[in-house]
């Protein structure tokens, strides 16, 4: 059992699949009636099958930046089956002129690909803000939906995204990729299903994001209230804060430290210190920096059964032999500790990410199958990330859920009020690529 609140997404059954498409009617999702959901016997489905396979999903990435890019040299690679991507749309003209955009349909303006009826489907891989816009205009055309972290930038924003996805056929994915590594899975698995019992107390350094000013200074939306809607919380942390819901449950109240441009010239926070506090009393403490180096990546969680230390891809698992509740409180002893197997978990090698969360999209598109990452539960990392910059600019313990309007209300002064002067986007040398590699 996890100690935090259940998330309104949140499933005792991993499997479940009611945020994804609707199972139920498979008319229009270009698959043949019946598959893989209808009433026929084995044999029939596997001639229909082989007879007529799903169509493929015709893509268009809006967003043809570094990430845009990155999603199109695996899909153009044909790594993903049953994609083809067939357009691009960025407001640059540059980007448009990138090799990997050679050959497929171009577009300036997201609203005229969306109405194109060229594409099925969108990955929105633009600054932040845009993805609520984009998300809400493609989903109300009736396309299919993965849109980049964070969904939006403040929880209200993530309401209206979420609100606009009415038809269940479509499927709403985001892309959380970090979700996909076998060690997170695994620390999920050990955590829900009381493996480590009750919840006591998770750590989580992320240091390891390190950024350079020269990265700052690339993009002028970058590192600014108004173009990104915060820092290493808005665009690195994302991943972290995702996981950590993910695994733990939200807290119910957050207090946070959140230092602005501590380490770099930016507007917005490059090191945060917050304290969480769940439900069942446990408490959290999550630490980040984009301006620390060597970083460090450890995640702890105690629960009564032992404790789960995370670090270098590897889990430990020191497991107690007698609870820890139920030893201090019947254990003659005055110094002792319960005795404790010491485990590392064995996890299957990692694949690569985002090709397993586009694969997944893909397949919940033209098959049916859960999504991994169904962009609802993308609201929990924004409400951890927008409570800890709240926390910490009103210097008092935030209660969650967030009051959206009030945050909303406050970021919009922080942009008002900003004296921030960006000049223009700088070039910047290095492997795109590393950069979220953990
Ligand atoms: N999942 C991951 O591992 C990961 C890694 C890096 C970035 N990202 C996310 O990807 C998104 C893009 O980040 P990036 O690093 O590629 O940024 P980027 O600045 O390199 O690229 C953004 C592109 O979007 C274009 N653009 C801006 N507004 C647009 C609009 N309204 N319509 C169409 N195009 C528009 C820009 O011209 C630019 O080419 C962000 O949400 C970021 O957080 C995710």
């Amino acid at each position: 059992m996890a100690g935090g609140r259940p998330n309104k997404s949140d499933r005792s059954d991993l499997s479940d699949t009611s945020d994804t498409s609707d199972t139920s009617d498979t008319s229009d999702l270009g698959r043949p009636p019946g598959f893989p959901f209808g009433q026929k016997s084995k044999s029939t489905r596997l001639v229909q099958i082989m007879a007529k396979p799903p169509a493929p999903v015709r893509l268009g990435i809006v967003g043809f930046g570094n990430m845009g890019r990155f999603h199109a040299e695996y899909l153009r690679a044909g790594k993903t089956v049953g994609a083809e991507l067939v357009a691009v749309c960025d407001v640059n003209p540059d980007a448009l002129r990138h090799p990997l955009a050679q050959g497929l349909a171009a577009y300036g303006d997201s609203r005229k690909l969306i109405r194109s009826g060229t594409v099925d489907a969108v990955i929105v891989a633009t600054p932040h803000y845009d993805h609520t816009t984009i998300g809400i205009e493609a989903l109300t055309a009736g396309l299919h939906v993965l849109v980049e972290k964070p969904i939006s930038v403040h929880t209200a924003d993530c309401q209206r995204l979420i609100a606009a996805h009415k038809n269940k056929k479509q499927v709403f994915a985001a892309m959380f990729n970090q979700r996909s590594s076998p060690v997170y899975a695994k620390v999920r698995e050990l955590v829900r299903n009381g493996e480590l019992g009750g919840l006591v107390r998770v750590n989580w350094i992320v240091s390891d994001w390190f950024r350079t000013q020269a990265y700052y200074d690339s993009g002028t939306w970058r590192a600014t209230w108004a173009g990104e809607g915060g820092g290493v919380l808005m665009n690195q942390c994302p991943h972290n804060l995702d996981l950590l819901q993910w695994i733990c449950g939200m807290p119910r109240r957050v207090r946070a430290f959140c230092k602005l441009g501590a380490r770099h010239r930016i507007e917005v926070e490059d090191q945060v210190t917050a304290y969480l506090e769940y439900d069942n009393g446990a408490t959290g403490v999550f630490i980040t920096s984009t301006g620390e180096a060597p970083g460090t990546n450890r995640l702890e969680i105690a629960g009564e059964r032992g404790k789960l230390l995370v670090e270098n891809g590897k889990i430990r698992f020191y497991r107690n032999e007698t609870q820890a509740d139920e030893f201090l409180r019947t254990s003659p002893q005055g110094f002792g500790a319960p005795p404790v197997w010491n485990i590392e978990i064995p996890v299957p090698a990692e694949q690569p990410q985002h090709q397993v969360l586009m694969q997944g999209f893909v397949d919940a598109i033209r098959l049916g199958t859960p999504l991994l990452a169904p962009a609802s539960e993308g609201i929990h990392s924004v409400e951890l990330a927008n409570a800890m910059l709240y926390s910490s600019a009103l210097e008092t313990t935030v209660e969650l859920p967030l009051d959206a309007a009030a945050y909303e209300k406050e970021l919009k002064r922080w942009i008002t009020n900003s004296k921030l002067k960006k000049t223009p986007a700088k070039k910047i040398t290095g492997n795109f690529g590393a950069s979220f590699q953990k």
